[in-house]
């Protein structure tokens, strides 16, 4: 019989202490430390043999003949989720899919695996019954001969099963609701949902098998379970979006095997996610002729430009303290914004509403976006229209100065690609760029009163 220990470890970063802790003293998170009960054998060497692996014997090679050549990569047949991966899925890789319920991880996952036919694939699901599945699976209307279902949450099961198919791609849907034996706290606890990976992480690096963990997101917004989950794993992927919107980005936050700046664009369709190759056409398809409060930006997310329209709405407070409300934007920079433009435009918001929204309900973290978003506000408040062939990109500073942005080339040739006549871009960004290159109108401003006189005269 394995001895059972109590533990007290915090939910943040995964350290643990035999007794309550009201602070963690690794990493600072106030009232993370639950108790936990672990059996000794759990944190002993045989973890591994018990799942059939044997351990292999390492031995030290010269690093001059380690043979790295071409990371061999796996095609998964959709161009955001590979261009996210960094080429596709690297063999023996555990790939973590975050993202809040209801996103569409699960839709994701199994509409990339059902295209998959030329390998076999186990799908593991610990939170959907084999016919909820099937019935995704045909709304889908795609049709995999190769793929086997499987409802289990017991991760010695799970690998009996592996054993038994020998599966090509693993998926666990979802890592929080697995649990192994050999720990005694409950299913998506830190414990075990710490175990329960560095077991599927030995399964995928010895048995060369790519493997596909999706896991929650709790109120924070940080993958639940301990940050160690975080390291154990070679790539995090986030999937977010806003439920009300069709828009979804999957996000790489690590990524050992390519780089972190990648973005991969869906909508959300009665028949699944619907890869976006061209993300400016969110914009494309309103049409807002003549209405004031809105101006388009030349925006960067990773390392895809785009444009976005960026919509506000001033409107006189009705009650004592003035609304503020932003989608999609980070409000306190918003707060920022309108403080500049109260002291350098000589606006007086204090008594307005002020209401702002991103379209598409994407969260955009460029800076470039500042531009767009002060102007929006001050045609609202203006009521003046922009006109529709502009579009903008800079960043704001507190001193009301256009700050230069990051791949200037890049933004211009998209707005041009999408046929704006004119784009405002920061005076700063014209150093050593060749204009002649491009044919759309070029204007430039120093402060965002330069900016303010070109669009409202
Ligand atoms: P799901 O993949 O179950 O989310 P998660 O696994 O992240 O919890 O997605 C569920 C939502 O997606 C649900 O609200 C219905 C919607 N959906 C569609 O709009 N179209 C579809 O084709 C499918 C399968 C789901
Ligand atoms: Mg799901």
């Amino acid at each position: 019989m394995a001895k059972t220990k109590s533990v007290f470890v915090c939910s943040q970063c995964g350290n643990d202490s035999p007794k309550w802790l009201g602070k963690c003293p690794v990493c600072g998170e106030w009232n993370t430390y639950v108790e936990e009960f672990i059996s000794k054998q759990s944190l002993s060497k045989e973890s591994s043999n018990l799942i059939g692996f044997t351990q292999q014997q390492s031995k030290p090679i010269l690093l001059k003949e380690v043979n790295a050549g071409e990371e061999i990569r796996i095609d998964t047949g959709d161009q955001e989720l590979n261009r996210v991966l960094g080429g596709g899925l690297v063999p023996g890789s555990l790939i973590l899919i975050g993202g809040e319920p209801g996103i569409g991880k699960s839709t994701l996952v199994l509409q990339t695996v059902l295209k998959l036919d030329s390998f076999k694939i186990l799908y593991v699901s610990g939170e959907e019954s084999a016919k909820q599945l099937k019935l995704r699976a045909e709304r889908l209307e795609k049709n995999n001969e190769n793929l086997f279902i499987v409802c289990e949450t017991n991760l010695e099961q799970i690998f009996t099963h592996i054993t038994n198919i020998k599966p090509d791609l693993l998926i666990i849907d979802s890592i929080q609701t697995i649990y192994t034996e050999r720990i005694e706290s409950s299913p998506g606890s830190v414990s075990q949902v710490r175990e329960c990976s560095v077991l599927l992480l030995k399964f995928a690096k010895e048995s060369n098998t790519p493997t596909l963990l999706i896991g929650h997101i709790n109120k924070e917004g940080t993958i639940a379970g301990p940050k160690v989950l975080e390291h154990i794993v070679d790539t995090v992927l986030q999937f977010e979006g806003d439920q009300h919107y069709m828009y979804r980005i999957l996000r790489s936050m690590k990524n050992r095997f390519g780089s972190t700046s990648e973005l991969g664009i869906y909508e959300m369709r009665r028949n699944g996610l619907r890869e976006v190759n061209n993300p400016s056409e969110m914009l494309l398809t309103q049409n807002h002729e003549g209405l004031s409060g809105a101006a388009i930006a030349a925006a960067i997310e990773g390392i895809r430009p785009f444009l976005i329209e960026t919509q506000s709405l001033v409107s006189t407070a009705a009650y004592g303290t003035p609304q503020r409300s932003a989608t999609g934007f980070d409000i306190r920079r918003m707060n920022m914004l309108l403080a500049v433009l109260e002291k350098r435009a000589g606006f007086k918001l204090i008594q307005k509403d002020v209401f702002l929204n991103i379209a598409g309900g994407l969260r955009v973290s460029d800076p470039a976006l500042d531009l767009a978003v002060i102007s929006a506000i001050l045609s609202s408040s203006l009521d003046i229209a922009i006109d529709r062939e502009i579009c903008l990109s800079g960043e704001v500073g507190l001193s009301g100065e256009i700050r230069p942005v990051n791949r200037i080339e890049q933004r211009i040739l998209e707005a041009e690609k999408l046929g704006f006549k004119k784009i405002l871009i920061p005076y700063n960004n014209l150093k050593g760029f060749d204009m002649k290159k491009t044919s759309i109108q070029i204007v430039t401003a120093r402060k965002v009163e330069d900016a303010f006189r070109e669009l409202f005269g």
